[in-house]
């Protein structure tokens, strides 16, 4: 604060005209109705590094200012899975905070009320059958948006199925195959989809839904387990091969969170399944929504190739 208050002072001093020093608040870059900082910087003579330093004090002060913080206006963002559970919440949230949402999904009927639910809140949506274990649908997925937008900045690719429960060397071969289809295949048909498009413009941000049980293994549930481990590794090869073109990549790992599947169980086997979690709850959608709008969001700007766990503290637990 003290480099920023000198800055005013200095400021006050040698540009009289300007009225009155700048609060560190007003600070903007590029587009601000107020001083930019390369203007303050000029006017100062000060050196890169003095404005590096002011950009930072800036991006906080921004951070602090939440009428803008994770602001998605003028975004456009795809969600797959949106019309349920976690993508839902994501679909929701993303078009709360000013994103137009392409919900893609297989469940036709739900994503037409996610969309529905989002419009009468004020917000911008569209609904667009997608199987994610199509390469084209997940391409068509991709122009839907641009024809509809016509741009595309996020993608939060969120859909998958659980597994049938099974040991790993009596599964069904079939059970293997509809998991990767879906979990690990599917998640590569819609990033590359979003990449080819990411490439062509001036990058994008996008982020992979993982799960827990990708970290670590799980009694009955080896190819889901196998096929996260994939989505944290894709993760990781897309964040360093596109670094330099602007586009980030990151996942998310959630705990146990009571959605649609989970409520659907009975009540003590939800009892059950709170009582095992550190916290004595399962998350809720909107938990994960937030971690992932955060991850696409312009705050979130120099994180890529994370994995960001968001389980109430269910990793730490040893297993039983
Ligand atoms: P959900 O079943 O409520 O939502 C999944 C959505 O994906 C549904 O709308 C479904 O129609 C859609 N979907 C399924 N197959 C599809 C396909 N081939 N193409 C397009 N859409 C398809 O599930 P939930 O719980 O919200 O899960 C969302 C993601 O979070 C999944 O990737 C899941 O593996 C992951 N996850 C969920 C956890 C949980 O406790 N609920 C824990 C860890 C990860």
């Amino acid at each position: 604060m003290r480099t920023a208050q000198t800055l005013q002072r200095v400021v006050a001093q040698t540009r009289p005209e300007l009225g009155r020093a700048p609060q560190l608040h007003e600070c903007r870059q590029g587009k601000g109705d107020r001083i930019p900082i390369p203007e303050i910087a000029g006017i100062l003579e000060i050196r890169p590094h003095t404005s590096t330093v002011l950009g930072v004090l800036c991006a906080w002060n921004s951070f602090q200012r939440k009428g803008n913080f994770m602001s998605f206006d003028g975004k456009v963002a795809i969600v797959t899975g949106g019309a349920s559970g976690i993508g839902e919440a994501t679909a929701k949230l993303l078009a709360a905070r000013g994103a137009r949402v392409l919900v893609a999904d297989v469940s036709d009927a739900a994503g037409a009320r996610v969309v529905s639910d989002i419009e009468s809140s004020g917000g911008s949506a569209r609904y667009l059958h997608v199987d994610v274990s199509s390469r084209d649908d997940a391409r068509k997925m991709v122009h839907h948006a641009i024809e509809t937008w016509g741009d595309l900045h996020l993608a939060a690719n969120v859909a998958g199925i659980g597994q049938t429960p099974s040991r790993l060397h009596d599964m069904a071969e079939s059970t293997w195959d509809l998991i990767m289809n879906i979990d690990l295949k599917g998640m590569w048909h819609c990033m590359a989809a979003e990449i080819d498009y990411f490439l062509s413009r001036d990058g994008g941000a996008i982020v992979n839904v993982a799960s827990g049980a990708g970290m670590r293994a799980t009694v009955g549930q080896p190819a889901y387990g196998i096929a996260k481990a994939g989505v944290i590794q894709m993760t990781r090869q897309g964040a360093l091969e596109y670094a330099k073109d602007g586009i980030r990549v990151n996942s998310v790992a959630p705990g146990l969170i009571d959605t649609p599947a989970v409520k659907a169980l009975p009540d003590d086997v939800r009892a059950l399944y709170a009582a095992g979690q550190p916290g004595g709850r399962m998350g809720e959608p909107l938990e994960i929504a937030q971690t992932i709008a955060w991850l696409l969001s312009d705050e979130a700007s120099f994180v890529s190739g994370l994995n960001h766990l968001t389980d109430g503290g269910w990793f730490q637990m040893s297993p039983a």
